[in-house]
């Protein structure tokens, strides 16, 4: 029976043992979740949420109208580096003396001189401001910002 005797007490030493080990193991929390980790799912913005509160058209539309807008950016790649400081005898931009009888003529005229390109007075005015892959609509916008810039 002594054989059995150790054999128990090692037994019961395994049993035991193991079982100590896992009270002595921090309790095992609830895996919840902090509170403010759990945030409500924001629904996706709409187009008319994502758009500026001021009504800017899509750029298409803009163009077909002859929006200041693109005028202003056609100038400022295109024409600006005469316009600006009335370079080699360029009527300056907000030079509303200098603008005056030009806009007398109509903007029919200076569309037309700008795309095509014209000799005047004070000095030459290349096609389309040397920029030929300008669409003439793109040209005319940057006259009607220049002209709405220099009255
Ligand atoms: C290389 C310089 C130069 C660039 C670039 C240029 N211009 Fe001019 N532009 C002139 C000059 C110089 C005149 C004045 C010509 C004259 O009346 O003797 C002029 C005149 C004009 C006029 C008046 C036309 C008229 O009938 O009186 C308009 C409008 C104009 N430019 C628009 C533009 C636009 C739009 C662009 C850009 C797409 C542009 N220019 C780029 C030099 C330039």
């Amino acid at each position: 029976m002594k054989k059995n005797a150790w054999h128990f007490g090692l037994l019961a030493a395994l049993l035991i043992l193991p079982a100590c080990d896992r009270q002595e193991e921090p309790p095992k929390e609830p895996a919840a979740v902090p509170q403010q980790q759990v945030q409500p799912v924001q629904p996706p913005m709409t187009s008319e949420q994502a758009m500026p509160p001021s009504g800017a058209m899509p750029m298409a539309e803009s163009m077909a109208k002859g929006d200041i807008a693109v005028g202003e950016k056609v100038y400022n790649q295109a024409c600006s580096s005469c316009h600006d400081e009335g370079i080699s005898g360029a009527p300056k931009i907000g030079d509303s003396a200098a603008w005056a009888e030009r806009i007398a003529k109509g903007m029919e005229a200076l569309n037309k001189n700008s795309i095509n390109g014209f000799t005047g007075e004070t000095g030459m005015m290349p096609a389309k401001g040397g920029f030929s892959a300008l669409s003439d609509d793109e040209v005319k916008a940057a006259v009607e910002y220049m002209v709405s810039q220099s009255k």
